[in-house]
């Protein structure tokens, strides 16, 4: 009997041993971190610009894996159904929180099948056109939308996205319909706004900004509740006639559910190194984004924060019309 107690002591304390040494250790290879649409785009910005300062006090690489298709669910599910080990982590933004409402039979749950470890940034979203699209203002923008029904080409990231979400908001507010494209991220997207062979656009400002500033595309409209300090002169859409548009895109990171709570710690203090550098906070800002505060990257926050964009967002999109396609 005593040599019974005796072992499986031994065992337990064999075992803390080496899950301490092993979270000790972690990472000891390179971390993947999927992001669910196309490089390119804002999403694939955001991450790419997190993994690099992550990645420093990691002491390891973070390679970004880009699965796209369906709005992010499909890059979603496979982070989802990646191993809890701490070697897959998980961008997305407010997609996460739509996606039931616009996906009933998703084969995952955005809460119960992710660990949450903090939310990375907020960001506008700005409506766009091509460079000789004949508008010169909002107002204009939204008179030849309706005057030209279901004929105006409206670029998105596919069902579900953020740039999916404004479009079908604004298709409600003005009561019109644009003719929907989908693309794997609003980065493949951009391209064909570029060259002009996509009418418009609502895209988040780490991935417009650039080319606003360039002249290639013209901005109309951001969709946050005051201007961003990077385009002073583009009014909010609340100010250009659409009363109360507001949408807001926040990214977070992510693990598969069932990852270490002291491998998640461990993220979580990487994370929040992170958003405390100041040259990752200029490179977000450069692009109309703002690194959280601390006390927003940690896994309580995200997680309340998701639950109530999930319970925010449910509502408005089951409710919407014929547009939400
Ligand atoms: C979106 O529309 O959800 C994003 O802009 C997609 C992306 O990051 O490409």
């Amino acid at each position: 009997m005593f040599q019974k107690i005796v072992k499986s002591l031994a065992y337990i304390l064999v075992s803390l041993l080496a899950t301490t040494a092993g979270a000790k250790q972690y990472p000891t290879k390179a971390i993947t971190l999927i992001v669910p649409f196309a490089s390119t785009g804002p999403s694939d910005t955001t991450a790419r610009i997190l993994a690099q300062f992550m990645s420093f006090s990691l002491k390891q690489k973070i390679v970004i894996e880009n699965i796209s298709g369906t709005g992010g669910t499909i890059g979603a599910a496979r982070a989802a159904q990646s191993a809890p080990d701490g070697y897959t982590l998980f961008v997305h933004h407010i997609g996460h929180a739509t996606a039931p409402a616009f996906y009933p039979e998703l084969s995952y749950d955005p809460i119960k099948d992710f660990e949450p470890i903090g939310l990375i940034n907020d960001g506008a979203q700005t409506f766009v056109s091509r460079a000789d699209f004949p508008a010169k203002d909002f107002e204009e923008f939204v008179a030849y939308i309706k005057a030209n029904k279901g004929k105006v080409s409206m670029a998105n990231a596919g069902t579900g996205s953020a740039s999916h979400l404004c479009g079908l908001l604004f298709q409600e507010a003005i009561q019109t319909e644009v003719a929907t494209v989908q693309f794997s991220g609003t980065g493949p997207a951009m391209r064909d706004l570029l060259s002009g062979r996509i009418d418009v656009m609502c895209d988040q400002t780490t991935n417009t900004t650039p080319h606003i500033k360039s002249g290639k595309i013209k901005a109309y409209a951001v969709t946050t509740p005051k201007r961003i300090g990077i385009l002073p002169d583009v009014p909010t859409a609340d100010e250009a006639g659409l009363p109360n548009f507001e949408i807001s895109v926040w990214h977070a990171l992510y693990a598969p559910k069932g990852t270490p709570k002291p491998i998640i710690d461990q993220l979580t203090k990487a994370l929040q190194a992170a958003l405390q550098n100041n040259i990752l906070k200029l490179r977000y800002a450069d692009l109309g984004a703002e690194a959280v505060s601390q006390d927003r990257a940690t896994p309580e926050a995200l997680r309340a924060h998701l639950q109530s964009e999930i319970d925010r967002w449910g509502p408005i999109i089951r409710k919407a019309g014929v547009y939400a396609n």
